[in-house]
């Protein structure tokens, strides 16, 4: 079998959750780790137990390697010019979620990862999820009709995190970027990616610029909720809806209605920090009518006890080895990214904005 030669790019949080589903894979050598703080990649690397992998304090000097492929774990901000790099040096790239700060540089990156003839994935483990897999799997099947409304979207009670992921310039956008991403990927690879015309939205921080809600308040510089009414080119609406903080235990369960049959789909889990679509399917119940009158199916869920983490990691590795394409195209990517800068510019505006794609 092939061995693979993978890199990491940044070496924080999420960048050990990538090595230990790689190590899992023997056919696959975590080769070399850069971070941009100094000493912290070969830091990394010793605590990883990586002891034949090489450490850089750049990412321009692992790209030197001559590596199959890179994990790109850095804060958001930096996705944009280490995915561009890793690209021109045809390495495949797997990037973790959100695609990007910018719809700009999400456009870019697409037209990067065409010349370069590599694969751009984006790392959205729940659709590993065989429930997640089953709801699209309804949704296409047509047993519902015509969908005419989707409601999506989810709230924490209060689940703010710190940090990068609060500073405009580094994370882009608040709960939009870091949960409101699961969301709309749950709503769109279902609906098949349609495409997206005009976004009206709202958006606010009344929590996280609070101090008695947020220890870095004084710092939090995002949207802690956003809702928005988006219109697809197929006459379809889709409301949307995301919060990091709120005086309320759930912003309700994602609905598809169609003209033959509706469905109703809660998240998985309880608690402050849950109600948001970064992990499982709680219960899925279809609403429909038989024989003249309403009535409804519990849909039995599929128990699954992989790690989906590790799923994504092994299709990227799959993907790559076998020169199969991306698990998860950065092109279907790109229109949520399109929905997100809409969101937020018509949130600014305060009113209905266009969502233009590129063709
Ligand atoms: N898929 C998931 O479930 C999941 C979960 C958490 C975080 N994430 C995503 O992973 C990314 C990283 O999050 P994290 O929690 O690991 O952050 P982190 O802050 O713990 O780690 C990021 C690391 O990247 C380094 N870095 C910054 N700029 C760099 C550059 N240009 N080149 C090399 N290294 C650089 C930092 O020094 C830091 O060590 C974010 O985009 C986040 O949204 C995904």
């Amino acid at each position: 079998m092939r061995t693979i030669k993978i890199g990491i790019i940044g070496s924080g949080g999420i960048a050990r959750a990538h090595v230990e589903a790689y190590k899992q894979l023997p056919y696959v050598e975590v080769a070399a780790v850069a971070d941009v703080v100094p000493g912290r990649a070969k830091q990394f690397a010793e605590a990883q137990g990586l002891t034949n992998a090489a450490a850089f304090d750049s990412h321009e000097e692992l790209l030197k390697l001559p590596l199959d492929g890179v994990s790109i774990c850095t804060p958001n901000v930096a996705h944009y010019q280490t995915t561009i790099d890793s690209l021109r040096t045809g390495k495949h790239v797997l990037l973790e979620k959100p695609m990007s700060v910018t719809l700009a540089e999400a456009v870019d990156m697409v037209a990067a990862q065409k010349a370069a003839g590599t694969l751009l994935s984006i790392g959205f483990q729940p659709r590993y999820d065989p429930n997640m897999k089953l709801l699209r799997e309804i949704v296409q099947s047509g047993r519902l009709g015509n969908i005419y409304y989707v409601e999506v979207g989810g709230g924490r009670r209060r689940g703010m995190p710190g940090g990068t992921f609060i500073r405009k310039e580094l994370a882009g956008a608040g709960a939009l970027a870091d949960i409101g991403c699961y969301s709309l990927d749950m709503a769109l690879n279902a609906l098949g990616h349609p495409r997206p015309v005009t976004v009206s939205a709202y958006a606010s921080n009344l929590f996280g610029r609070n101090p008695k809600y947020h220890p870095e308040a004084d710092k939090f510089e995002v949207e802690d909720f956003g809702v928005a009414m988006i219109r697809f080119e197929n006459d379809l609406v889709l409301q949307f809806k995301i919060s990091w903080a709120m005086h309320m235990d759930t912003l309700g369960p994602t609905l598809f209605l169609g003209t033959e049959a509706g469905l109703k789909v809660t998240p998985y889990g309880t608690g402050p920090w849950s109600g948001a679509w970064d992990g499982k399917i709680g219960s899925m119940t279809l609403y429909h009518d038989e024989f003249g009158t309403h009535t409804h199916t519990e849909i039995p869920l599929i128990e699954h006890k992989t790690n989906l983490f590790f799923e994504k990691v092994r299709d990227f590795a799959e993907a790559v080895r076998d020169g199969k394409p991306a698990p998860i195209p950065g092109e279907q990517i790109l229109i949520q990214q399109a929905i997100i800068d809409g969101v937020l510019r018509s949130a600014e505006a305060k009113r209905e904005v266009e969502i233009k794609l590129p063709e």
